[in-house]
């Protein structure tokens, strides 16, 4: 009965860190172990049904690699949400992530809904994802300083990102915050779900 709000979405985020692969996971619950870089951009949609109102999100998958940048203003330009994406364990993706808020702050709708998203968690072995040590009082940060786990394709891998500093730099800058794996579907809905919440209905 309801006539679905269509709600404009952009996916940023550096190359390889799973943009398309959230989105797949989202719109036809499928994964890609061997995803293809996007070219340009991709358009999906799909529907959201909140108590109050259905959200259809058109999404906008955009092309992570550094030659398409020039790209993403036609795209987020009159975008009313934005996922900005980094990969939990590659640590220059979120410094990536960082810029591409600064971008969207500066140069998107002033009252765009922006959602930091962590990706590939699955990725992590419990003991990384584990919080035992982490009221361990104010210790040394050097572990944090990027352990190079960039060849850490055999057991797991290292979080190059801890989750409170992310969380922390989300709530600064005023951005709704998850961690996600597009692998195993885990927070992936709620990611959509908490953004279609947040679309102002006018
Ligand atoms: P560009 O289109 O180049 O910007 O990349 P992208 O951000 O769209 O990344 P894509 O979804 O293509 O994923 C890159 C690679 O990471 C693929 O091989 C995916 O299978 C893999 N991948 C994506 N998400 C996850 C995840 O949550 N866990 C794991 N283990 N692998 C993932
Ligand atoms: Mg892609």
């Amino acid at each position: 009965p309801q006539k679905p709000f269509q709600t404009k979405l952009v996916l940023l985020g550096e190359a390889a860190v799973g943009k398309s692969s959230v989105v797949l996971r989202f719109v036809q619950n499928d994964f890609q172990e061997n995803k293809e870089p996007t070219i340009g951009a991709a358009f999906l949609t799909q529907k959201c049904r909140l108590e109050d109102r259905l959200i259809k999100f058109e999404i906008w998958d955009t092309a992570g690699q550094e030659r398409f940048h020039s790209l993403a203003p036609m795209y987020y330009r009159n975008a009313q949400a934005s996922a900005v994406i980094y990969d939990v364990t590659k640590a220059s993706s979120f410094e990536k992530a960082k810029s591409w808020v600064k971008e969207l702050q500066r140069q998107a709708n002033p009252n765009i809904v922006i959602a930091l998203v962590g990706n590939k968690i699955d990725l992590l072995g419990e003991s990384s994802t584990s919080d035992a040590d982490a009221d361990a009082d104010e210790d040394d940060d050097t572990a944090t300083a990027t352990p190079e786990a960039g060849a850490a394709g055999d057991a797991g891998s290292l979080r190059a990102v801890p989750k409170d500093e992310a969380e922390a730099y989300a709530k600064e800058a005023g951005l709704l915050f998850f961690e996600t794996s597009a692998k195993t579907g885990e927070g992936v809905v709620e990611v959509f779900t908490e953004i279609a919440k947040k679309i102002p209905i006018d």
